[in-house]
């Protein structure tokens, strides 16, 4: 079947076809039409998302990469359509709340015969409620425009089957997949598709906000994961040797719950330290060799501290496939050494997104809308956007 996926929870804009077939145990995807468009250079200024300029800009974008989605799937095709009064009144109404959308819908649906597409899935939640209204408005005015049912995603759910966007991967349960986004960071047990229990969550920052942080105490730009990521890299091919220590908040506990914001806090004193030492400061800002050196130590901290709790939980549990999900799996030390974590234990396959499917998209939402709607059909009661949703 064809699906159409909707992401807008944060600060992407994404639309995207995916074909999808196959069993709950044997899904497969294949791409049709895949259409990002990444505010972040728009927030930078902020220093992080701003939800009414995030919100304007779902608004103004999800038309134009619907067109290019369906222009990839060669499904956008032309025929003049006109609107019956009353539905266009009640169109209206539900996109009032989303400047310019109203205009944009009415010129697409007026414009193209209605795609031979099954389901639409959209992200209800968890994320930026502001953000979440668009993309749920757009979802509903597009059913009701093209009279096709609607599955609500969890966007969480959706990192979770992000590796399963490669052709030829499959999970085997039990699973447990760790979450890390710039919202999120979890350790969560899957014995099958929507069936969940979270094992251990961050108290305080999740790892990307902690990524995202630190880079701001170093005046790198918003977001700062790929920046440290960078920085961090560069520091290891140096082999530069971190003189200045951060913690492992919560390395050893024996719990499984994570605690970030700590290393946070102790760059923040490293770095107003370091600010008094003429050796690493000069003109109000710190060096590019210490900052590369915090670069480093930070994401060595990070690292170690999700392999150590990673570690606990493949010594404790049965667990037949590893997942990793979210935007920080784009980190490509983080990668490696969960490679390198799993030749401990024959018995656990490790499933990683693409570096490309690792951040926020469309794909990720369609594909665990379809294995949704395989489990429990579409979605018949209202859609309502749930910041804080949980898996
Ligand atoms: O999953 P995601 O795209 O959005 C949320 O659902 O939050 O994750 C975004 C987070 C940001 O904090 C960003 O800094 C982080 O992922 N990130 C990275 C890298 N690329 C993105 N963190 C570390 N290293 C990276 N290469
Ligand atoms: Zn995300």
């Amino acid at each position: 079947m064809k699906i159409l996926g909707i992401e807008t929870s944060c600060d992407e804009t994404a639309v995207c076809i995916i074909e999808a077939d196959g069993r709950l145990d044997a899904p497969q995807f294949t791409i049709k039409g895949d259409a990002l468009f990444s505010q972040a250079k728009m927030h930078a200024e902020f220093g992080g998302v701003y939800p009414t300029l995030a919100k304007r800009e779902h608004a103004k974008n999800l038309v134009p990469l619907l067109k290019k989605a369906l222009e990839d799937a060669k499904l956008a095709l032309p025929a003049p359509i006109l609107l019956d009064p009353e539905f266009e009144t009640k169109l209206q109404t539900m996109l009032e709340r989303e400047t310019g959308l109203y205009d944009a819908v009415k010129e697409l649906i007026t414009t193209y015969q209605k795609p031979p597409i099954d389901l639409i899935a959209v992200t209800t939640g968890p994320g930026l409620e502001p953000a979440l209204w668009v993309g749920i408005a757009f979802a509903k005015a597009l059913s009701l425009a093209w009279n096709i049912p609607l599955r609500a995603t969890n966007h969480m759910e959706g990192h979770i089957v992000s590796p399963l966007l490669e052709p030829k991967t499959k999970v085997e349960f039990p699973a447990v997949a760790l979450l890390i986004s710039g919202g999120h960071t979890e350790l969560v047990a899957a014995r099958g598709w929507m069936d969940y229990m979270i094992l251990g969550k961050t108290r305080d920052d999740a790892v990307g906000e902690a990524f995202d942080k630190t880079a701001r105490l170093l005046n790198l730009p918003y977001p700062g994961g790929p920046e440290i990521s960078r920085l961090a890299q560069e520091g290891r091919l140096r082999k530069i040797k971190p003189q200045w220590p951060l913690p492992r908040p919560m390395i050893s506990t024996d719990n499984l719950d994570f605690s970030f914001s700590g290393i946070k806090t102790a760059v923040l004193y490293l770095t107003q330290k370091l600010h008094s030492m003429p050796e690493y400061s000069y003109s109000s800002d710190l060096s590019p060799e210490i900052k590369m050196e915090i670069a480093l130590e930070f994401e060595n901290a990070v690292t170690d501290v999700l392999i150590a709790k990673a570690r606990t939980v493949l010594n404790t549990y049965e667990v037949k496939t590893l997942i990793l999900g979210g935007g920080v799996v784009a980190n490509s030390f983080i990668r490696e050494s969960f490679k390198n974590l799993v030749k401990e234990f024959p018995e656990t396959k490790l499933l990683i997104p693409n570096i490309t499917h690792a951040t926020d998209n469309a794909l990720m939402i369609a594909a665990a809308g379809y294995l949704n709607y395989l489990k429990n059909g579409p979605t018949t009661e209202e859609l309502k956007a749930e910041g804080n949703l949980s898996l």
